[in-house]
């Protein structure tokens, strides 16, 4: 921000000296003297005088990029009520392509004549759209629907933007997980790591394994808040699942929105729905329910042969919905206990040479990333793979802080850092006694300055070792969360500190000036009905 406060400066110093251009109205110097209002922050924007009024006569020219600018100009056709024909030549406002621009990026000239948005790619083109949106009032009361004369030069910091969304805890529709990913885009995130599988519920149709979703994605209750102990159910069956079309048309419509889908289909741990749909898939055989309390389980994947077969053919049906090239795998918590007591897993350790079940763990990743890179596909796990040694060509996402990420960029592997100390928007977000229900056990809140304090690249990592962090994502767990309304209270504003912590060069990142354009953004937010938690005043 004091990057863009500078360059705003200059700015009105050049009209101090050359005087009040003509056309500069009390409105128009008020916008002078303010940022733009854009999250994430662009890498960087210069106002100049004057400014555009979008009126009946305003006409769009695709010069490139036409699916992009047919979807992006009928969202503001419904957002300003004015027609916007496309036309194919001297539009007032121009799409062009920019062979300079790498992909992502855009570069946007707004005069008092026209606008002109170049892009290098698709998504550049997307984004320039975005951030012209943020620059339009958010209703049309004051004035008419004007934009500020300025250029704006612009590319994200990193490539991976991520947000994640646990559809496990608690099953959110299609409809929801469109307008979840939609926002996303609207603030430049592109990787949304959809967290399908867990204890308490299988999400997705396996054609193969057809009792995945018949018995997988029912329980027969959640707890009531927090009574595990003693147990407190809410004597009310929870359940759901995405059919294969549902996926696909999640996928395309992210994809429409330069969004890719990354599946996570838990493995070994966090496997209870699948074991109790297939109990030949666990180490003792017993007849087990979908879980009905919150935690970690020891029920596990059995290093079987009849498990790689499981694993092959439903990896083989999501490689076919996802074309995402990584496929997210979990591994996180895995108690031993089961492999410990049981005779297969025990013969698999002897058979294989391995030392413990770290190693066992470590052994069935490898399998698991050799079946995936039959499908032509890479994986992703989160930091717990770094133990008992990283499968070879591996992805870390390091949660339990930055320590895995450290260890694993070292060792030269590529890294999506979300740490637990700034990422998880599960947590509080103020203070226990008045918030509603949220997680805390690491005894601290993540409130909107601690989300936004967060820095991908940790100081120990040297410069080839810091370019393996592909970037950070923000994870929305959901064992506490059961509704829409609540998911958006969780995630936002946070995953909009998030986004620009992706997007923003490091160096012009600024709390004050993020809530000072976040509140500046507010009606934007109201308009698409997200139900954020308000900010503090
Ligand atoms: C995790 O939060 N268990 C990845």
């Amino acid at each position: 921000m004091a990057r863009n406060k500078v360059i705003v400066g200059l700015a009105l110093l050049t009209l101090a000296a050359c005087g009040a251009p003509e056309g500069i109205g009390r409105d128009s110097t008020e916008t002078l003297t303010s940022p733009a209002t854009v999250i994430p922050l662009p890498r960087e924007a210069r106002r100049s005088p004057g400014e555009l009024r979008l009126t009946e006569a305003t006409t769009v020219q695709a010069g490139a990029y036409s699916e992009v600018v047919k979807r992006e100009v009928e969202a503001l056709r419904e957002r300003t009520g004015l027609p916007l024909p496309i036309v194919e030549e001297a539009g007032d406002l121009l799409v062009e392509s920019a062979a300079d621009l790498p992909d992502e990026s855009y570069r946007l000239s707004i005069d008092e004549e026209q606008v002109v948005l170049a892009a290098g790619d698709g998504a550049g083109a997307f984004y320039a759209f975005q951030t012209l949106s943020q620059l339009l009032p958010a209703a049309v009361a004051t004035g008419g629907w004007v934009l500020p004369a300025m250029t704006v030069e612009d590319a994200p910091r990193f490539s991976y933007r991520g947000l994640h969304l646990d559809v496990g805890r608690h099953f959110f529709d299609v409809d929801f997980v469109k307008r979840y990913i939609d926002v996303m885009a609207r603030f430049k995130l592109n990787r949304f790591h959809w967290h399908l599988t867990e204890d308490q519920g299988w999400r997705v149709e396996i054609d193969a394994y057809p009792r995945l979703t018949e018995v997988g994605a029912w329980r027969a209750e959640s707890p009531v808040e927090k009574n595990l102990d003693p147990y407190v159910g809410d004597g009310t069956r929870h359940g759901g699942f995405y059919t294969k079309d549902e996926i696909r048309e999640v996928v395309a419509y992210a994809a429409d929105r330069f969004v890719t889908v990354i599946p996570e289909i838990e493995m070994p741990g966090h496997a209870t729905a699948a074991i109790a749909a297939y109990p030949e898939l666990g180490c003792t055989g017993e007849a087990l329910e979908v879980s009905t309390t919150w935690g970690i389980h020891d029920t596990v994947f059995c290093p079987s042969e009849t498990t790689f077969e499981f694993i092959d053919t439903v990896l083989a049906e999501v490689v076919e919905l996802f074309p995402s090239q990584y496929i997210h795998i979990g591994a996180d918590e895995v108690p031993k206990r089961q492999w410990e007591e049981s005779e297969l897993a025990q013969a698999v350790m002897e058979r294989e040479g391995l030392a413990d079940e770290e190693e066992l763990q470590s052994w069935f990743i490898r399998r698991v990333e050799g079946i995936l890179e039959r499908h032509g596909r890479r994986l992703i796990g989160w930091d717990e793979i770094l133990e008992g040694g990283l499968a070879p060509n591996a992805t870390v996402m390091s949660w339990r802080g930055t320590k895995g990420g450290i260890e694993a960029a070292r060792q030269g592997h590529d890294v999506i850092m979300t740490p637990v100390e700034h990422a998880y928007f599960d947590f509080y977000q103020g203070d226990a006694e008045t918030e509603p229900l949220a997680m805390n056990w690491a005894g601290f809140a993540i409130d909107l300055a601690r989300a936004y304090a967060f820095e991908p690249v940790p100081e120990e990592l040297t410069e080839a070792q810091a370019r393996h962090v592909l970037g950070p994502q923000g994870n929305v767990w959901t064992e506490y969360i059961s509704t829409p309304e609540y998911v958006e209270y969780m995630a936002y504003p946070r995953a909009l500190a998030l986004a620009e912590v992706a997007w923003s060069p490091r160096g012009a990142r600024d709390y004050d000036g993020f809530v000072e354009r976040l509140r500046a953004l507010l009606p934007l937010l109201d308009r698409m009905e997200l139900s954020y938690r308000p900010l503090d005043p």
